[in-house]
């Protein structure tokens, strides 16, 4: 270990693995990234480009144009397309199902993973994903594989979208849920899978704060035992 170190923190959507890696970078001083973002990121750019999602071909060809960026504003993560800030874009619902299928497109992934592996070097980071462990940093210090049941991510996901005053059924977001995760498990391109040496956390019944401890408790042995 050259003095920096990784953690890599994989797991199926709404499991909690983006408000728990930005507050474990937060309490560790390292920089936090968000790797579906990027996803997102290029699967606004299919969207917004009228590329059908099942086209893998020509996504393919046009993922190269889909330029995405990775800045840090006031120590928060800001992604760029093409230069235009879409960090709000890239949250909306349909751009979920878009982010799966672009994800599913090695060409996409071997440009992400590059620019992602860029972003690691030479810094302390906690990098969130589904092929963190298992590809992009295979050497991580810490890997953690952070689950929760789908039913338990569905009523998150209902709640969160409630508390913004839209109300999308229950069963229709289970049944997303259930659906990304059988796309992002299945597909020949880097399944999500938990790395042989990933420790699993189950954080169907654990606060945030539950699940932030045990990974920094973690993370501090295992990073103490390295330089020890
Ligand atoms: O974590 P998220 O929901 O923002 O991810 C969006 C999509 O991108 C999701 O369907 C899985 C995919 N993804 C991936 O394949 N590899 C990653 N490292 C991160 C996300």
């Amino acid at each position: 270990m050259s003095g920096h170190f990784a953690v890599a923190i994989d797991g199926p959507a709404g499991a909690g693995k983006s408000t728990v890696a930005k507050r474990v970078a937060g309490a560790l001083d390292a920089i936090y990234l968000d790797t579906g973002a990027m996803y997102r990121a290029v699967g606004l750019y299919m969207l917004r480009n009228g590329i059908a999602l099942d086209d893998t071909a020509r996504i393919a060809r046009n993922a190269p144009r889909a330029q995405v960026d990775v800045r840090y504003v006031d120590g928060a993560q800001r992604v760029y397309l093409c230069g235009e800030d879409v960090s709000a874009a890239i949250r909306e619902n349909p751009v979920s199902a878009a982010a799966s299928a672009v994800s599913a497109v090695p060409l996409v992934r071997e440009l992400l993973v590059a620019r992602q592996r860029e972003i690691a070097a030479g810094t302390n980071v906690v990098m969130d994903g589904r092929d963190i462990g298992t590809k992009v940093l295979p050497d991580a210090a810490v890997k953690v594989f952070l689950t929760a049941a789908a039913e338990v991510r569905a009523r998150r996901r209902f709640l969160e979208l409630q508390a913004k005053g839209r109300a999308v059924p229950y069963e229709q977001l289970l049944e997303e849920i259930r659906q990304r995760d059988h796309n992002d498990s299945t597909r020949a391109a880097s399944p999500m899978v938990q790395a042989a040496d990933a420790v699993l956390v189950d954080s169907s019944d654990m606060t945030i704060e539950e699940v932030v401890e045990t990974i920094v408790a973690l993370a501090k042995s295992r990073v103490g035992e390295a330089r020890a």
